[in-house]
């Protein structure tokens, strides 16, 4: 078993997350898009990240904000065109960015020619084959064929006008591919080599714990409806076994390019659910990569269960050589800033001291709180409207970044009409303002990041602390690099304590305020 493993720029990096709709826009239609990115990858090199995650860009109905795939190798024209693409990653790559791109194999869009041709095709047709088609249940075959629900509300089946049923784990607008069909594997082989083409640098697999169904297709054991999970659970529907013989595959795809030109290409997987709780059965040296540790995130504000949950992590990573991923926000959880109040750049300052790679979701930098009060009707993601309204879903921490000025659009687009409102309050979290105040979080998290590069390769050391404390060491031969977080309300004194490197709040004396993150050097 490997535990130790040679600093790489995705096992150790900072990865900055772009969600492309909602990050620069540069014509004027309210939507984000290539050309507008490109345009502020010059903040994200002065902010200090190594790589860019995007999420997906392909062409979309947009019925899940383009987690429905019409055309796996396009880009979806409200973001631009394929040459807007190949100037974005040049420009990143000559400003030293990585780019990651996101692979979405579960299912595809109901627009995507594979399905409009099942759905031209009669019942038992190759054409249906390549999606799950099933005959109902009932005397005229008017139930579902079992008992799935869908993660975004109802029942995991639609019924097409033959009769016939089809499978979607997510929206109706995401029939779920057939990966028992030797076709589905030779598509994704070549998705994946038309990426590598072009010159991606690494792959974020989406709902990876997906792609194989139990070939029954039997009922869920628990029959309870759990409209916040869908059936997230559900050991016939996800985690399969058999999707392990697909990440093998794909790891020998990016491994064949890395032997070429000696580049690591990171396959790195959202596994969630039952996947999330077997994450070492999906990483290591012959499938991916590595894949996002989520439970740091949901982790209550409290030392006793952060070293747990830490202590979790490094022990993953020990034992699989896969490191570790922290994560704090991105686009489908509440903001950061909303989820813990006072304590956003505290939480992250303590991310950014461990050893592994670390995902920073757009905004999250500046702080920015989640919009909680968009109108019904303002609001687009598939899990509001599928659930009429009774789970909010995740808009609000889409919405379009604020990088300037003091009213909508706040300089994201050339129209104050972008895709999700901005909020007028948006106007204390710009970048602009956050550039001109020395004290803002977004210059503690630049700061952060520059100095957390010489800590990569080096082991955490738990230090003493006393009670709602966390503090440890990354030990080196130079330095000895401290992070102490206190997550109590109460100040506490450490002893022999000189002036901390950086400190999320005011430090003096050696006294640490409440709910505060201190690195000393
Ligand atoms: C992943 C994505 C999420 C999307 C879902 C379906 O969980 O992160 O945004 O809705 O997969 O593709």
């Amino acid at each position: 078993m490997p535990t130790t493993t040679q600093p790489t720029w995705w096992g150790d990096g900072v990865v900055y997350q772009v969600y492309p709709r909602s990050f620069a826009d540069s014509d004027a239609d309210g939507i984000g898009d290539f050309t507008g990115i490109r345009g502020r990858l010059p903040y994200l090199r002065d902010l200090g990240v190594d790589a860019v995650w995007l999420n997906p860009f392909y062409p979309s109905p947009q019925a899940d904000q383009g987690y429905d795939v019409a055309d796996y190798t396009g880009i979806e024209p409200d973001y631009g065109t394929l040459a807007d693409f190949d100037a974005f990653l040049a420009d990143a790559h000559e400003l030293g960015l990585r780019v990651i791109i996101d692979i979405v194999a579960n299912h595809c869009s109901s627009e995507h020619p594979l399905f409009r041709a099942a759905l031209d095709a009669p019942a038992g047709s190759p054409a249906r084959a390549r999606f799950h088609f099933a005959d109902g249940r009932g005397p005229a075959g008017e139930r579902p064929p079992n008992n799935w629900r869908a993660m975004f509300g109802g029942p995991a089946w639609t019924r097409v006008a033959d009769g016939q049923w089809y499978l979607h784990l997510f929206t109706p607008q995401q029939p779920d591919l057939n990966w028992r069909h030797p076709g589905t594997v030779a598509f994704f082989d070549d998705v994946l080599r038309v990426w590598l083409d072009r010159g991606v640098d690494g792959f974020r697999l989406d709902a990876a714990q997906g792609l194989f169904k139990h070939p029954d297709l039997p009922d869920a054991d628990d029959p309870e409806i759990d409209e916040r999970n869908g059936d997230a659970l559900n050991p016939h529907a996800w985690n399969r076994p058999e999707v392990h013989t697909v990440y093998r595959h794909w790891r020998t795809i990016v491994d064949e390019r890395e032997r070429g030109d000696g580049v690591q290409r990171p396959l790195i997987g959202e596994v969630t659910g039952l996947g999330q709780l077997a994450l070492p059965d999906y990483v290591g040296p012959d499938q991916l990569h590595q894949a996002f540790f989520f439970d740091f995130m949901v982790t209550p504000w409290d030392a006793a269960a952060l070293r747990a949950v830490i202590e979790r992590g490094l022990d993953l990573a020990a034992t699989t050589g896969a490191p570790v991923t922290w994560v704090l926000g991105n686009h489908d959880m509440t903001r950061l800033a909303t989820r813990m109040p006072g304590r956003a750049l505290a939480a992250t300052l303590l991310q950014l001291a461990l050893p592994g790679a670390a995902y920073l979701y757009q905004g999250d930098e500046l702080g920015l709180p989640e919009v909680l009060d968009l109108p019904p009707e303002a609001r687009r993601d598939p899990l509001f409207r599928n659930t009429g309204g009774r789970r909010l879903g995740r808009d609000g921490c889409r919405v379009p970044i604020p990088w300037s000025g003091d009213r909508p659009p706040f300089g994201f687009s050339g129209t104050a009409g972008t895709w999700l409102p901005q909020p007028d309050w948006f106007t204390a979290h710009t970048v602009e303002a956050g550039l001109a105040d020395p004290g803002s979080m977004l210059h503690a998290v630049r700061r952060a990041l520059r100095l957390r590069r010489g800590l990569a390769g080096r082991p955490l050391r738990w230090l003493d602390a006393p009670p709602g404390v966390l503090a440890f060491e990354r030990p080196a031969a130079v330095d000895a690099f401290r992070c102490v977080t206190n997550t109590t309300d109460e100040p506490v004194t450490l002893p022999d304590a000189g002036e901390p490197a950086l400190a999320s709040a005011p430090v003096t004396g050696g006294v640490l305020p409440g709910h505060c993150t201190t690195w000393w050097m």
